[in-house]
């Protein structure tokens, strides 16, 4: 833990929205009266219905509900688009910057809102009513915020899926939540490489379970000749027909909003479901504190919409409370390091939010590609997905923000909405690699395996004690899997799958899954799916993946790999396997390291050692603990030696 502490510069905090003492006050009134407290701020947004009653919640099984503002209705479509048109209708919504740095497009709200409009006519259209799944699978095009919002305006419930999932992954998110309507595009471009988008949907819909689909909406992106099918229309030819004008649809507080993929420690990905008022109250609230949000900023989040923190912070947050936000279709070194940097001073972004691993990646580039631009007009940067490595936080600070500019290292996960742990930047002091303190209403605690509460300075499993209204519903399809998952280890509270620490000040530092989550680049992917991938090759009799430590990927993916009997491991079956992987899952999965395993540390009772494998995997040989327990401890032997063979 670095003990440096770096103070709010004080310029920062005199026009800052809170500062220390506003912190701890509403803090505690958030934490003592939390039906009062939320009361007031669901106000921020615009009921149809306004609700009288706000929080109802118990995590205890035999008494378990998560609701909020829930006899409240609301359009969150109408919050993000209609209320801001009187005074806002001439401001830029939505900045899109191209794969191609010479392409960007800037969308005022009074655009976008006839755009929503228009795209929700047409998925009308189509059939589309309330409670429907709409599948989006787009690259970062403004028709993905579109799309989204669209869904939004009649109730339609959208599941995003990142254009970088294989047409396999796609197929098994579009059966699980019975989609009728996909919308995608001809291709996708990133870093220069195009992205087989509709064809990897023509692939996923000869999978089972995907006849539900209906329709296909395919935007032009990069015009190549795709072919098209009778399910398959072109989404400007259904849309530009349509009226620009589609009334917003009357919907309830606790109706869903949004399914997203997310991977948990068994299983396949699970579609964790958010509705609408907390969800829209808690991400926009979240986005003007946490971001410290004014009217003439540029919000630039790099996520992509096919995360949590591109729904959240590139689409409803920022929209929601008016902020002009950008959405950027490319990657951080294409054409080179400078990139972001490049973009930031040709939209005059004040606010940048990204990931550690990007930083660290160009950090290796060195400070010529950042200097080189002017970067004066941020005045604030933030920092998501993995914790943040002190080097890579003092590079972002000094180098990036010139000193001047304080970090939010915001931690949070798909199943809570919005950031739950995060330095206010005028208010709480940072140090660099600790996420600090709690958001309003928010109760971290730090429990031990047993689940006993530990007090003061500690380490241990990170629980939450108390509900928050962006935290996620249920499960889609499985509510007995969502209890199970999170309010069963720790009986009555819910469990982030983190470990942390907490030191003399109360601050929070993340250290990392604690489950079998692996946090490959800021991408969450369960250890069960690789190795369910892996498997499924003709030539694996069996397969365990861990995480390793990695320099830019701050966790790499380590497989070990038992062969059927008679097979050869070659280095051409290695690289078999690799692409194997990346074809059945998507490119973020690819392995970095396949080891041959002759067998697996098991238990007597068969269950693989996972801490054994991990321990071998970082070299770490002398670590390895008990292996007595083990049915054959000489596997471990050879693993070993093995594995001191490379470097
Ligand atoms: C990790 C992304 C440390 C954590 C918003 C969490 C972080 C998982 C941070 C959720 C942070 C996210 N510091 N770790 N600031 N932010 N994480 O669902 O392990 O893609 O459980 O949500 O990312 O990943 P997810």
């Amino acid at each position: 833990m670095s003990q440096k502490i770096y103070k709010v510069p004080e310029d920062f905090a005199a026009l800052a929205h809170l500062r220390n003492a506003d912190y701890q006050r509403l803090y505690q009134e958030s934490v003592r009266d939390p039906q009062g407290f939320w009361a007031r701020m669901g106000r921020r947004i615009d009921w149809i219905q306004p609700y009288n009653k706000v929080k109802d919640t118990s995590f205890d099984e035999r008494d378990f509900r998560i609701r909020w503002f829930y006899d409240g209705k609301l359009n969150v479509a109408a919050n993000c688009l209609d209320r801001h048109l009187t005074k806002r209708g001439d401001k830029t919504a939505i900045i899109w910057e191209g794969d191609d740095p010479k392409l960007s497009e800037r969308i005022t709200y009074r655009e976008l809102h006839e755009r929503v409009c228009q795209c929700a006519n047409a998925l009308k259209s189509l059939g589309v009513k309330k409670g429907d799944r709409v599948t989006i699978y787009l690259p970062m095009i403004p028709e993905a915020a579109v799309a989204m919002l669209a869904c939004a305006r009649i109730g339609a419930i959208h599941s995003v899926v990142f254009g970088g999932f294989s047409a396999d992954s796609l197929a098994g998110r579009i059966a699980d939540c019975g989609s009728s309507v996909i919308i995608t595009a001809d291709e996708g471009i990133r870093g220069g490489k195009r992205i087989a988008l509709k064809s990897n949907v023509d692939i996923a819909l000869t999978a089972p379970g995907t006849d539900c689909v209906k329709h296909v909406l395919v935007v032009k992106r990069t015009g190549i000749r795709v072919p098209m099918y009778a399910r398959d229309q072109w989404f400007d030819e259904v849309a530009s027909t349509q009226s620009k004008d589609c009334p917003p649809e009357t919907i309830d507080a606790e109706d869903p909003l949004f399914i997203l993929y997310t991977s948990g420690s068994t299983g396949r990905p699970k579609g964790v479901l958010h509705t609408s008022g907390g969800y829209l109250v808690y991400a926009s609230l979240t986005h003007e504190l946490v971001f410290d949000v004014r009217e003439d900023d540029v919000f630039w989040c790099t996520a992509d919409v096919g995360w949590v923190t591109g729904h959240s912070y590139v689409v409803y947050g920022p929209l929601a409370n008016g902020a002009t936000t950008v959405m950027f279709e490319g990657v951080p070194n294409y054409p080179d390091a400078g990139r972001f940097w490049q973009s930031v001073d040709k939209h005059k972004v004040t606010i940048f939010y990204t990931a550690p691993t990007a930083i660290r990646a160009l950090m290796r580039e060195g400070e010529e590609p950042v200097k080189h631009w002017s970067r004066k007009s941020i005045r604030l940067l933030g920092s998501v997905g993995e914790p943040i490595n002190p080097e890579a936080w003092e590079w972002y600070h000094r180098v990036v923000g010139d000193s001047r500019c304080p970090i939010v290292d915001t931690w949070w996960q798909t199943e809570t909405g919005g950031i739950l742990i995060s330095p206010l930047p005028g208010a709480i002091d940072q140090k660099p690699g600790s996420a600090t303190l709690p958001f309003f209403g928010v109760k971290p605690a730090i429990v031990d395996n047993e689940g006993q509460t530990l007090e003061g300075a500690t380490e241990g499993n990170l629980i939450l004690s108390d509900s928050w209204p962006g935290q996620m519903r249920t499960v889609f399809g499985d509510h007995a899997r969502f209890i199970e998952t999170y309010f069963k280890t720790f009986p009555g509270r819910y469990f982030t799958g983190d470990g942390a620490k907490r030191d003399e000040d109360g601050y929070y530092w993340i250290t990392g899954r604690v489950d079998d989550v692996l946090n490959v680049a800021g991408h969450r992917l369960g250890t069960a799916e690789i190795e369910s991938a892996l498997v499924s090759h003709s030539k694996v009799a069996e397969a365990a993946a861990v995480g390793c430590p990695h320099d830019i990927k701050g966790t790499g993916i380590y497989v070990y790999v038992t062969l059927i009997a008679g097979e050869q491991p070659t280095e051409a079956l290695r690289a078999e396997l690799r692409d194997w992987v990346r074809k059945e899952i998507g490119p973020i999965a690819t392995p970095d390291f396949i080891q041959w395993a002759p067998g697996l540390p098991k238990t007597r009772s068969g269950k693989i050692m996972r801490r054994i494998l991990r321990k071998i995997a970082a070299n770490e040989h002398d670590q390895l603990g008990d292996i007595s327990t083990l049915a054959d401890p000489a596997v471990v032997e050879s693993l070993v030696r093995e594995r001191m063979n490379r470097p």
